[in-house]
């Protein structure tokens, strides 16, 4: 009995010696396996907190964080909706490195698809004077060689909306001698071409652009180019005799089918208009009213965008003179409306230092519906569609 009692209560101390045993080696196998970077991130210096943000993280991006120093953005990097795993690295190395720099400038550096990991001192130079982090990463990459003298203004023309990469020395040129205009208006200039003369520099339309070719005082038609698909404007559509090219004119004639259903005749009073014809023209004007007058409302010979065939003079059922198109209904119905049918106001009001001629309101120039959307809404002239898109 006595020997049975005793063998029971060995046995029973054997089992919970058994038990606490198992919990003991449960809890040093835990700790030993699951914990070492939680206490790694403490000994570095990471918050309850901070380990907490952390631990969501994979395994080998704790690995990488335990490889720095404390990082006190480190939870701001993790957390940002733009955070890239694989520049972790990065983001440890340059933010730690660079500490007198704001690290959100450091992050947005990074980030950019455009930065290269390699000159990485040149951008941090910049970064810690500007802020434009855009523009700087542009800048190193493209003109870090250019004996330029760098300023904010020249870093927010790097950044502005039509900016063509290959006229940076020409915006910088432009903006030191004109310092008083809007940057926005040094890149329309340049992209006019404005900082050249008008004429004097002027070389061969590129025909290539088909439709889309540029004709202005700087792009001329040689004596010999005849538009070919030429086709007659006839019956309601004309004043008089004229011609277009084919698309232009079925799209003139869309266009007013839909403005005589609004009760409007818009007809064609010039379509295309050769060389020589431009010549007799141009040399009467400037018999009249000097070459200076002339040139600010007449195409030379050659340059008259009259002899591509896209352009078009429109007058109205009473035949109203050109000044007087201005204040007529259809008129107004083309400003609204010209654009659906692919068709531009080529040389609109405030915009005469652009086209280089004075406000016509009843010219109008085909370019296709989507690029006459875009220039309506833009409110842009062809001079800066074509520069920056098409060129
Ligand atoms: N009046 C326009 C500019 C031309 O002569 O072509
Ligand atoms: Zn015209």
């Amino acid at each position: 009995m006595n020997n049975k009692r005793k063998k029971r209560k060995l046995n029973k101390k054997r089992i919970i010696f058994l038990v606490l045993f198992t919990i003991l080696i449960i809890i040093i196998v835990y700790m030993f396996f699951s914990k070492p970077k939680n206490r790694n991130l403490k000994n570095k210096g990471y918050s309850n907190l901070e380990i907490v943000e952390i631990e969501k993280l994979t395994k080998s991006e704790i690995n990488t964080i335990l490889k720095y120093d404390y990082d006190k953005n480190l939870i701001y990097i993790i957390k940002s909706e733009n955070y890239n795993p694989n520049k972790l690295d990065m983001y440890l190395k340059y933010t730690l490195k660079y500490k007198d720099v704001d690290y959100l400038k450091i992050f947005e550096l990074i980030n950019n698809e455009n930065f290269v990991n390699k000159n990485i001192d040149d951008y941090v130079n910049l970064l810690k004077k500007y802020n434009n982090v855009e523009s700087i990463i542009k800048y190193i990459n493209n003109y870090n060689d250019s004996d330029v003298d760098l300023n904010e203004d020249i870093l927010s023309i790097i950044g502005e909306k039509y900016f063509i990469d290959d006229y940076f020395d020409r915006y910088v040129n432009y903006y030191n001698k004109n310092k008083n205009l809007p940057l926005s208006e040094i890149i329309t200039r340049v992209n006019a071409k404005l900082d050249y003369t008008f004429y004097d520099d002027s070389k061969e339309a590129d025909l290539s652009k088909d439709m889309y070719t540029l004709v202005n005082k700087f792009y001329y038609l040689a004596e010999n180019y005849i538009p070919d698909e030429l086709v007659d404007v006839t019956g309601i559509y004309a004043r008089d005799k004229a011609q277009l090219k084919k698309i232009a004119f079925e799209n003139f004639v869309k266009m007013a089918d839909d403005a005589k259903k609004d009760g409007l005749t818009i007809k064609v009073t010039t379509g295309y208009r050769s060389y020589n014809f431009q010549s007799i023209l141009y040399n009467n004007y400037v018999k009249i009213d000097g070459v200076k007058n002339a040139d600010t409302y007449s195409a030379r010979p050659g340059y008259s965008e009259h002899q591509l065939g896209y352009s078009v003079d429109i007058t109205n059922k009473n035949n109203v003179s050109f000044d007087e198109f201005e204040n007529t209904d259809e008129y107004n119905w083309l400003q609204k409306n010209a654009y659906k049918y692919g068709f531009i106001q080529r040389y609109p009001k405030d915009k005469e230092y652009i086209t280089g001629y004075v406000f016509e309101s009843w010219h109008y120039r085909y370019v296709g519906e989507d690029i006459a959307k875009y220039i309506y809404e833009n409110n842009i002239t062809y001079e800066e569609y074509y520069e920056y898109f098409l060129r």
